[in-house]
């Protein structure tokens, strides 16, 4: 008998490791590898946040917090929802926690026993279908597709509910294919959703501020006021304001349910960094104008890589709406033969072969749920996004 426990039999190890370890191994060699996996932004966080938390620093903010976040921060964020979204939160229905990530555990440990399933769209963002493992909950997989530019339709969505659905994951901008639903598209998921009363909502809205091309973010609360008792709002500072390393997430919701997440995070964790926590507070009070700058600066890296993917035959390339990701279809070199005889049958093999021929690292599509595509993450520079894409053209070209 195994000495682990056997909810971790269940998760899988991350299948993107595969393809980071192979690459750095490469790098490690002496190849020229650029890697387009990162799902970070490649700015520095900006000034002002840093000196909040130098500051913090030598003011001795450096003691246990409250398990959940410092009323500063918890008063930051309703009006942060105030202001951007229009919803209305008192400081009970927030928690902070250690990245965006453990919110979404937090809240899925609270709420799912045995049994219960969870509804997650794919293309999806590779930790969901595992943490709802890691909580002893069931992940159901509602596959989006190409066609309908990698959106849940409600169809898809009404089919994918049993009366042992507990939540659906939804997470618009996408990681990993930049997809944003329009208020409109939102509505008629939204609309499904008021016929299902037991379901309630887990939205992940981590890439709210990276939008592109005038793209309108919303999120379900919003949308439909009916949904905000049954709804938990995600977000955090990690993508937007380019602090994934301090290492704070929040989420708004029930009383009852924010509670409960408490709970969990001062049996586990305790509070995240107090520093991170008064940075935070000069990032979501603080001036926002450099978001738009930095936007400017993604949406000419994502028409960048988007033209030159879709000038490949047999590549399709959707231009998605947000995020720093883009998600082209490989369906037309399925069956093609490298030169050196690799017959490309599925995108984890395309992504290999392209990582040894030519050093350039992707994440392939089966680790997002839906196949045959890959990531391409253009939150690096724009002299590496166009080496690397003149690589994948000269490696395409050469497939027969
Ligand atoms: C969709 C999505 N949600 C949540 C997270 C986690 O963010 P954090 O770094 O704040 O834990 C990520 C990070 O990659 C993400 O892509």
């Amino acid at each position: 008998m195994s000495f682990l426990s056997e909810t971790l039999s269940r998760v899988k190890p991350s299948p993107t490791i595969a393809v980071t370890t192979l690459a750095a191994e490469l790098k490690a060699a002496g190849k020229d590898v650029i890697g387009l996996g990162a799902g970070e932004p490649d700015f520095d966080t900006p000034d002002h946040i840093k000196a909040a938390g130098v500051a913090a620093i030598k003011a001795g903010k450096t003691k246990y917090t409250a398990p959940d976040g410092i009323p500063e921060l918890k008063a930051a964020i309703c009006a942060k929802f105030e202001r951007e979204n229009g919803l209305s939160y008192a400081p009970q229905q927030v928690s902070v926690g250690t990245g965006g990530k453990q919110i979404l555990y937090n809240a899925l440990m609270a709420t799912l026993n045995p049994g219960d399933e969870v509804v997650i769209p794919a293309p999806y963002w590779v930790s969901y279908p595992d943490m709802v493992l890691l909580a002893g909950g069931t992940p159901v997989i509602a596959p989006a597709t190409l066609e309908n530019s990698f959106k849940l339709t409600p169809e898809q969505l009404e089919a994918a509910i049993t009366p042992k659905t507990k939540w659906l994951i939804f997470n618009s901008p996408s990681n990993p294919t930049g997809a944003g639903y329009s208020r409109v598209e939102l509505k008629a998921l939204t609309e499904v959703l008021l016929r299902h009363p037991h379901v309630w909502v887990m939205t992940d809205d981590m890439y709210e501020h990276l939008a592109y091309d005038g793209f309108e973010f919303c999120t379900p609360a919003q949308v439909e006021p009916a949904l905000y008792a049954r709804t938990l709002t995600c977000n955090g500072v990690s993508k937007a304001y380019a602090m994934t390393g301090w290492r704070i997430g929040y989420a708004a919701g029930p009383v009852e349910l924010i509670a409960a997440m408490r709970k969990i995070q001062s049996q586990s964790t305790s509070n995240p960094c107090s520093i991170s926590q008064w940075a935070a507070v000069e990032a979501l009070n603080g001036p926002q104008e450099f978001l738009a700058a930095n936007n400017a600066v993604f949406q000419r890296r994502r028409d960048l890589v988007v033209s030159m993917l879709s000038a490949i035959d047999g590549i399709t390339c959707p231009v998605p709406e947000g995020a720093f990701y883009v998600y082209p279809s490989i369906a037309g070199l399925i069956g093609t033969t490298t030169p050196s005889g690799t017959v490309i049958d599925s995108d984890e093999t395309f992504s290999r072969a392209l990582l040894e021929d030519t050093g350039v690292a992707v994440v392939f599509g089966a680790a997002f749920g839906l196949s045959p595509n890959f990531r391409v993450s253009y939150a690096t520079s724009d002299d590496a996004l166009k080496a690397a894409c003149e690589r994948i053209q000269a490696f395409c070209a050469k497939l027969t």
